[in-house]
């Protein structure tokens, strides 16, 4: 059974047809990147698996489950269990980076000890212990990409979708920060669907690789696992 699965997806806007009729399957442990021209529909899919859009027609199933399907969300966004990092991170600029990954684990219900024990671990991993009390504006383009990073990472999410999450970086950060997410992925398992149109992130991240033009899938390459 596949993780996430979009099964014939069509979504449209009006008379522009965002996503033309997608298939798509991704298996627990890929990291799938999806390559593609500007507005050839590539965060629609992201939207669409996040359920942030309903599908007008076709399938999205999680985990076996069916999500939505033919403009109907049947599971909500934060039922899902996945994780979200988009190219404006969306971090909460009045709150500290313990603040910003607190939000969610207290949304779940999770006590105080165990809150601060899973944050202090994951800044850890993702070297930012010495900024837990720092705001957003305090930190470098790469720190916070870091923190939208954690913040996701820290619910433990089945799968992480990301959006351009580098591409606002420089050349020399945004090598760093691929490799960093890349070993992150490999210690802990995670699941990645990655959005870009950078070969570079693309040619250093996937275990698949998802070509689309005008809202269709034109092919797919799967590289040597690494
Ligand atoms: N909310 C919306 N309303 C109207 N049209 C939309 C909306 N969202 C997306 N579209 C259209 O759907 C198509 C696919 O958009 P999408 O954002 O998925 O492209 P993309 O591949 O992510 O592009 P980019 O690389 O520029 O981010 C585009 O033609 C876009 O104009
Ligand atoms: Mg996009």
């Amino acid at each position: 059974m596949s993780l996430l699965a979009l099964d014939a997806v069509r979504v449209a806007y009006g008379a522009r047809i965002a996503l033309d009729g997608v298939s798509l399957a991704v298996e627990e442990g890929e990291r799938v990147v999806i390559l593609g021209p500007s507005g050839c529909g590539k965060t629609t899919i992201l939207r669409v698996l996040a359920g942030l859009a309903a599908p007008d027609q076709g399938r999205v199933l999680i985990g076996g489950q069916l999500a939505s399907v033919d403009g109907r969300l049947l599971i909500e966004p934060e039922r899902r269990g996945l994780g979200m990092v988009f190219q404006d991170l969306a971090l909460w600029p009045h709150l500290s980076v313990t603040g910003n990954l607190e939000l969610g684990l207290r949304a779940r219900g999770l006590p105080r000890a165990k809150r601060k024990r899973r944050i202090r671990e994951m800044l850890d991993l993702v070297e930012l212990a010495d900024f837990a009390t720092a705001h957003p504006a305090e930190l470098s383009g790469g720190q916070q990409q870091r923190v939208a990073l954690a913040r996701a990472l820290v619910l433990q999410p089945r799968a992480l979708l990301m959006d351009e999450p580098l591409s606002s970086l420089d050349p020399e950060l945004n090598r760093r920060l691929r490799g960093e997410i890349l070993a992150l992925q490999k210690r802990l398992g995670f699941t990645l669907v990655y959005v870009t149109h950078d070969h570079g992130e693309a040619a250093a991240l996937a275990t698949r690789t998802i070509r689309m033009e005008h809202g269709r899938i034109i092919g797919q390459n799967a590289p040597a696992a690494g």
